[in-house]
């Protein structure tokens, strides 16, 4: 099934985390889109569609919100598949609801919790501040949950 994956990323997570979606379901018939590229991709050719993104203080970029917004009639004529990375595990069920329209939650048909990373090394001076002063973090860590991921690419496929 042609598939396409529309994402976005801050610091490289969520790319990872695409690069081993398109291991999963395989490359001839995947294409990957970053919205930082390519603003208003054509979804016309695909099947199913998977839109992602990251959380930061809160929310998700707005330009996967504004994509998601602007492309929802044609969104929930797709086979849909809906992600997030984040840190804070408690938050992400609330951070995913406030990402994504309940309409587009409702159609999925799957959606992914994928946890993220924190690279102190991308960060800049203000991120690393609120990151240690509000998430109490001060040191790179990895928490992707390569499972979630898998079963996300079982069910999408
Ligand atoms: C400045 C900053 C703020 C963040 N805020 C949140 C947040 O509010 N909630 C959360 O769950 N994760 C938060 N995170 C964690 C990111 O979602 C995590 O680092 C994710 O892996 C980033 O993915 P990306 O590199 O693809 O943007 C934050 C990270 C940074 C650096």
């Amino acid at each position: 099934m042609k598939t396409l994956i529309v994402y976005m990323t801050h610091h490289g997570t969520t790319k990872k985390v695409v690069d081993h979606l398109l291991s999963l379901l395989g490359e001839g018939e995947t294409t990957v889109v970053n919205l930082d590229e390519v603003s208003d991709p054509d979804l016309s050719p695909y099947a199913c569609v998977i839109v992602g993104g990251s959380i930061h203080v809160g929310q998700i970029q707005g330009k996967v919100k504004r994509f998601c917004e602007s492309h929802k009639d044609q969104l929930l004529q797709k086979r849909l598949g809906l992600f997030l990375c984040f840190m804070n595990k408690e938050l992400a069920k609330q951070e995913f609801e406030n990402a994504y329209s309940a309409e587009l939650r409702t159609h999925t048909t799957a959606h992914g919790l994928f946890g993220g990373e924190l690279l102190f090394e991308k960060m800049n001076f203000l991120e690393r501040f609120m990151t240690r002063m509000i998430a109490k973090e001060n040191k790179s860590r990895s928490a992707i949950d390569y499972e979630a991921i898998e079963k996300f690419a079982k069910t999408m496929r």
